[in-house]
């Protein structure tokens, strides 16, 4: 059963338990954590959170029980916050961001589920959502993440090198933007260098890098700088870097991601429209469009492992969309029209 809040709660057999919520609070200053944030935790009985994360609140918790926990103590905070829940109380679980982005809600649930928990089973669970570091840090700078684009954490903490390495390697290569969340602290240094040397086997060395540390807080800073220089640049535990993709620039300060309008619009014509592409249409090089130019290429005598070399694509695949007799509907309407904008 899910209310209007999002919460997701079970028709309790008994008397109702306790209530844990997962509160984002945003990047860390209090304009720009939201008023359902707020209201949580002012609803709670108990808050428990990171020392940084309460300190962060520390004008929205007087009187209440707090509970401070050390950045490791992930486990330990969830389950405190479900002993709690059981016991009756309603509990705050802060959270920098967005709880759910590499914050304390996949720990809780996993908490939960062992502990037997069901959404049945009396105790509520609200996760809040907020502004995630990769929100805030891309409003700062600009418009980077316009485009398509990842997050990938560094922290080997609890995942293995070669996952992070190839995850590194997959998005360089596919030309994502990429969010680059807990970078580098004092012990962890190297990390941030073999990022950068996996970009760099895929990407130019001036592509536009965005370093910003603690946005939003008392000790905000900004640097732009590009892929090779990348790893000289001051970065720390509450910095998050992004990396542009190969159409990112920057500009006046601002570093921008292009959405695409360039490839079917002639943007200094007036915004005419390109030969060949239709507004509210797919771009010719859309689906259906590409799938008709691979049959060209392959009645003009093209192979598949030219075609699938040439479009960086599986040959099998190119096989197998070649053989779908799907025609696809690529009719215009409104609604594709305005997903442009
Ligand atoms: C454990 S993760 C928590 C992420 C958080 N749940 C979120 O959604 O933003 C910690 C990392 O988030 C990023 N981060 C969090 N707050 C930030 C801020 N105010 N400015 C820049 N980066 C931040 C940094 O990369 C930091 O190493």
């Amino acid at each position: 059963m899910t209310d209007s809040s999002g919460a997701v709660s079970g028709a309790p057999a008994t008397a109702p338990l306790g209530k844990i919520m997962l509160v984002g609070i945003g990047p860390g200053s209090t304009e720009h954590m939201t008023q359902r944030a707020r209201d949580a935790i002012a609803e709670a009985d108990t808050i428990i959170g990171y020392v940084t994360y309460i300190k962060l609140v520390a004008d929205l918790i007087g009187g209440k029980e707090v509970i401070r926990k050390s950045m490791t103590e992930e486990l330990d905070r969830a389950i405190e916050a479900y002993e709690r829940a059981k016991a009756g109380k309603k509990v705050a679980l802060v959270s920098s961001g967005d709880a759910g982005v590499y914050g304390m809600a996949g720990p809780t649930y996993e908490v939960l589920f062992q502990a037997g928990w069901t959404p049945d089973s009396g105790i509520e669970v609200e996760i809040v959502p907020g502004a995630s570091a990769l929100n805030s840090c891309a409003a700062l700078v600009g418009a980077p993440l316009t485009h398509d684009f990842c997050a990938i954490s560094l922290s080997d903490l609890l995942t293995p090198w070669p996952v992070i390495a190839r995850r590194l390697d997959a998005a360089a290569a596919a030309d994502f933007v990429v969010a680059l969340y807990n970078p580098k602290s004092g012990r962890r240094t190297r990390q941030i260098v073999e990022a950068q040397r996996l970009f760099l086997r895929h990407r130019r060395a001036d592509t536009p890098v965005a370093i910003v540390k603690s946005a939003y807080r008392r000790r905000e800073r900004i640097e732009f700088t590009t892929l090779d220089r990348m790893a000289e640049a001051d970065i720390g535990m509450l910095s998050t870097v992004l990396i542009g993709n190969s159409n990112t620039f920057v500009r006046e300060g601002r570093m921008v991601t292009p959405r695409g309008y360039a490839n079917k619009y002639e943007l200094d014509n007036g915004g005419a429209t390109r030969e060949g592409e239709k507004r509210g249409r797919s771009l010719s090089t859309g689906l259906l469009g590409w799938i008709e130019g691979l049959r060209e290429d392959l009645a003009a005598g093209e192979s598949l492992a030219a075609l699938a070399e040439r479009h960086r694509l599986p040959a099998d695949y190119l096989e197998a969309v070649l053989a779908d007799t799907d025609t696809g509907e690529d009719t215009p309407s409104t609604e594709e029209a305005g997903a442009e904008a």
